[in-house]
């Protein structure tokens, strides 16, 4: 009986480790989106390895000036700086969290993510990110 319950148990707590590390990998297509962006990193620096959590954690919390719009930017403007709270657009629009920690659906569309960063990149930096900030980006927040 205690053997039996001993037995239950170890499987229990098996399959809530199998579901957390699955929860903080990438999936097939996304994992395809990242290697294309380290195959375009490496085109214009061949010494890049692999991703940095910490450079994408740096990218996060840049701001910038607009040069036009004369207004201090960053990701953070939209996104706070807490990836597991919920930000808001200048439009007064709730944006959920990007941390795929709380928000599973982050980073699991390569068509939404390309899509985001298009337009968030322009809007923050006047310009695309490029293939190395994208990786960069993804991996910090991964690792959350
Ligand atoms: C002007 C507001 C705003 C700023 C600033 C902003 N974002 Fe976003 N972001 C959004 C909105 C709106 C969405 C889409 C709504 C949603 O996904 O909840 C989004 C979604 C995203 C996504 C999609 C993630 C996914 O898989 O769901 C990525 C990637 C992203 N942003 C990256 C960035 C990066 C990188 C920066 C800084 C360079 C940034 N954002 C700055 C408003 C912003």
């Amino acid at each position: 009986m205690v053997f039996r319950l001993l037995l239950s148990s170890l499987l229990v707590i098996t399959l809530f480790t199998v579901e957390a590390m699955a929860g903080s990998k990438l999936s097939t297509e996304m994992s395809v989106l990242m290697d294309s962006y380290l195959k375009e990193a490496q085109k214009q620096d061949p010494s890049i390895k692999n991703f940095s959590a910490e450079a994408g954690k740096k990218l996060f919390f840049a701001k910038r000036m607009h040069t036009k719009k004369h207004k201090e930017r960053g990701c953070t403007t939209c996104h706070t700086s807490d990836p597991a709270k919920s930000g808001k657009t200048p439009a007064g629009k709730v944006i959920k969290p990007v941390s795929p920690a709380v928000n599973k659906d982050r980073f699991t569309t390569p068509k939404k993510v390309e899509k985001w960063f298009k337009r968030n990149c322009k809007w923050v930096l006047e310009r695309q990110c490029t293939p190395r900030e994208k990786g960069d980006y993804i991996t910090f927040m991964m690792s959350l």
